[in-house]
């Protein structure tokens, strides 16, 4: 394996597989955007870890990458997930790569456009289920249990073992220093999970010295980890009808509740909720003032900050970064309705003119 450009691979030591024969695409490695202008607006000091640029576009690549490479390891030949959209969109390449018949379970008319087409184009059979997420993993997890097929959803320890190097790139990027606060979308709870195991293994070595606010966000109709936390309980009750606009954190009975629970509580980070208005709106502000183009339940990180300088939880001149975990382009049907319709004119410069010096 011939590494060209930095790719989480630079951490292969951290890794529990043989680096001889890792499956990948090259994933990891993204852009540690400082941004001064939305920093500044919002009153701190803010980093964009941008996990669009993955090779399917989203974070996942990390995680699947790792689970793949074992899944050879083990020698199996179906691999399958229930999704949101970008799980499988991830897994499809992957498995196409590493040459593994590949199933996926998809809530039906709740994936993105984006999303869906990546999971037919890159070969993987995919089942709409009359359902949401919870109950298509409930569905493929019972079949994973008989045998079935390998399950490369983030229950799979393998998959938070790869997405354990967001945060040391995040680590690496600064400096070898910690950073005050990382803020992320929380959906199935993996990610924010895998990234606080990955902070803790780079203190545990001495690689840095302070350790980050871990803080998790969630849609307002989506938010079981957040009302845990408020009410500080231990038990998990299940949304049982999740809504949001963003989808990929559509999700009523995260798998990883607890773990995220430990990182927020351990870390002393906080669990906020966002509308999908707020998501919405900090979608475009993040796309205008940085040219950073991001699914919406990325965008939930954003709107979290935001809201949370107002209420007073983050200092102002804290050290932040966001991570947006999904490109723009995975739901382009959102991105659409955000906006207003081109303008159609004929091609003739004199009523480009006229247009241009409207202003
Ligand atoms: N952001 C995006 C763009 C996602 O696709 C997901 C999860 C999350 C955030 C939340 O991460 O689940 O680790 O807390 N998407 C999964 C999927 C559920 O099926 O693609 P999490």
């Amino acid at each position: 394996f011939n590494c060209r450009k930095s790719t989480m691979w630079k951490y292969k030591e951290f890794m529990p597989v043989d680096p001889a024969r890792i499956v990948t695409l090259e994933e990891g490695g993204t852009p540690f955007c400082k941004c001064d202008k939305l920093g500044e607006e919002l009153g701190v000091e803010l980093y964009v870890k941008v996990e669009g640029s993955n090779p399917t576009g989203s974070f996942k690549d990390r995680g699947m990458s790792v689970g793949i490479t074992k899944a050879m390891e083990l020698g199996v030949s179906t691999v399958g997930c229930a999704s949101t959209g970008n799980t499988s969109a991830s897994l499809a390449a992957y498995a196409a790569r590493a040459g593994l018949r590949c199933v996926v379970l998809l809530p039906s008319g709740k994936v993105a456009l984006g999303k869906l087409a990546q999971a037919m184009f890159h070969g993987a059979e995919v089942l709409s289920i009359r359902g949401n997420f919870d109950e298509a993993l409930e569905t493929v997890t019972a079949l994973a249990l008989e045998g079935k097929l390998y399950l490369l959803n983030s229950v799979n320890p393998f998959r938070l073992e790869g997405q354990k190097s967001i945060g040391f790139e995040i680590v690496d990027d600064l400096g070898w220093k910690s950073p005050d606060r990382i803020i992320l979308p929380v959906g199935n709870a993996g990610n924010i999970s895998a990234i606080w195991k990955g902070i803790n293994e780079f203190h545990r070595a001495g690689f840095m010295e302070d350790l980050p606010m871990m803080t998790g966000i969630q849609a307002e109709g989506a938010a079981p980890i957040v009302r845990a936390i408020r009410e500080n309980k231990k038990d998990i009750v299940p949304f049982e009808n999740p809504e949001t606009i963003a989808t990929a954190i559509r999700i009523g009975a995260p798998v990883s509740a607890l773990k995220a629970i430990r990182a927020i509580n351990e870390s002393g980070g906080f669990a906020e909720t966002v509308t999908d208005e707020e998501i919405l709106s900090a979608q475009k502000l993040l796309a205008r003032t940085e040219g950073i183009g991001v699914e919406p339940a990325s965008a939930a990180s954003i709107a979290g900050l935001k809201k949370l300088v107002e209420n007073g939880e983050v200092d102002k001149n804290e050290q932040v970064v966001c991570i947006v975990t999904g490109h723009l382009l995975k739901d382009p049907n959102t991105a659409i309705d955000a906006c207003v319709k081109p303008v159609e004119i004929d091609a003739d410069i004199n009523e480009l003119s006229r247009i241009l010096s409207q202003g």
